[in-house]
């Protein structure tokens, strides 16, 4: 047995189970099992798919992906073949993966969000779906993530509409008040969260004094939003998921093991990976190695017993 499939580190997430709790994050490892040149599935938890639309997207001009010393801006804008390619095409290879997928779904109407859920929710390869309602890079890709009025309603079309699979709701640290978003996506019937998306953002060149991504603004990910995020986990692991036992998938910024560490510490039952993907595609390997020895360290049989267990300050 390799160390990246110890029992120690085998969680389960919403019924699924995971050899660790490692995830490729939506959007930065191909559309769905790209990765696997990189590094084999076998050794991840679950692999998340792109953000999959009703209808194909071109997604924005270039520049749309820029490196920054603190991490990533990027304005891709849901570039993917749209959902019925998607499932023809390219979700049946999901069958022979060694890990579980989840199935990224996005959109910009509650019909748009319900058309490729329902399309998610009758396919065996997709084991857990993925609301992504926090994309900043489109017009109205953050609306639903936004406001709690408008992400009740999304769920109170959506839920029906899913029968057989657990959803995930994905929320960014660029809306209001977080709380009370993930209050409402749980009293909605979400079964799990996904903290964070990236963190709306703009960089400008100086000398042209244009914004260096021809969208404008985009997304920040990696160091920079990393303790953020692990707040954020922190704040709604406590304040809304504990007591109801909703999973956490947490994420911004791991560039290291002990980066998902303080996410499980924080409350997250997983560990989504983005940026970390494009500075080192065998980050996933290290850090679940790195969870496993820490796991041993710390005197507990599984994983599990660490999640949300921060000591007081
Ligand atoms: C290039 C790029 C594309 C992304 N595309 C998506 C996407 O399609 N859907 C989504 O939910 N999140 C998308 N994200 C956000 C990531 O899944 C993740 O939530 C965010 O980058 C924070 O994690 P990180 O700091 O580890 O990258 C994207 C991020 C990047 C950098």
């Amino acid at each position: 047995m390799t160390v990246d499939a110890a029992p120690r580190i085998e969680t389960t997430l919403a019924g699924v189970r995971l050899r660790n709790p490692v995830v490729l994050a939506a959007g930065t490892a191909g559309e769905l099992d790209e990765f696997a040149d990189a590094l084999p599935l076998e050794e991840i938890g679950a692999v998340t798919t792109k953000s999959i639309t009703r209808e194909p997207r071109a997604g924005n001009a270039p520049w749309r992906l820029i490196e920054l010393p603190v991490g990533m801006l990027n304005a891709i804008g849901l570039a993917n073949p749209g959902v019925e390619a998607f499932v023809r095409d390219r979700l049946p290879r999901a069958a022979q993966l060694p890990c579980p997928v989840i199935a990224s779904a996005a959109g910009h109407s509650i019909d748009d969000y319900v058309a490729v859920a329902s399309a998610f929710d009758g396919r065996r390869e997709a084991a857990l779906i993925e609301l992504n309602v926090s994309c900043p890079n489109t017009a109205t890709g953050l609306q639903f993530g936004d406001d709690p009025r408008l992400l009740a309603d999304l769920l109170r079309a959506v839920r029906p509409a899913v029968i057989h699979k657990r959803i995930f709701v994905k929320l960014s640290p660029g809306a209001g008040d977080l709380v009370r978003l993930a209050e409402t996506a749980v009293a909605g019937g979400a079964d799990g969260l996904t903290l964070v998306n990236t963190f709306p953002a703009l960089s400008i060149d100086p000398e042209t004094r244009r914004p260096r991504l021809s969208r404008g603004s985009g997304g920040l990910s990696g160091p920079a939003i990393h303790p953020i995020a692990v707040r954020v986990v922190h704040d709604v692991h406590r304040l809304v998921t504990r007591g109801a036992a909703i999973p956490i998938i947490g994420l911004g910024g791991v560039m290291r093991w002990e980066d998902a560490a303080e996410f499980i510490l924080a409350g997250a039952t997983a560990v989504g990976i983005g940026t970390g993907l494009f500075v080192d595609p065998k980050l996933p390997r290290r850090v679940a190695r790195g969870l496993c020895s820490w796991t041993e360290r710390q005197g507990v049989r599984s994983i599990s017993e660490l999640v949300g267990a921060m000591e007081a300050p």
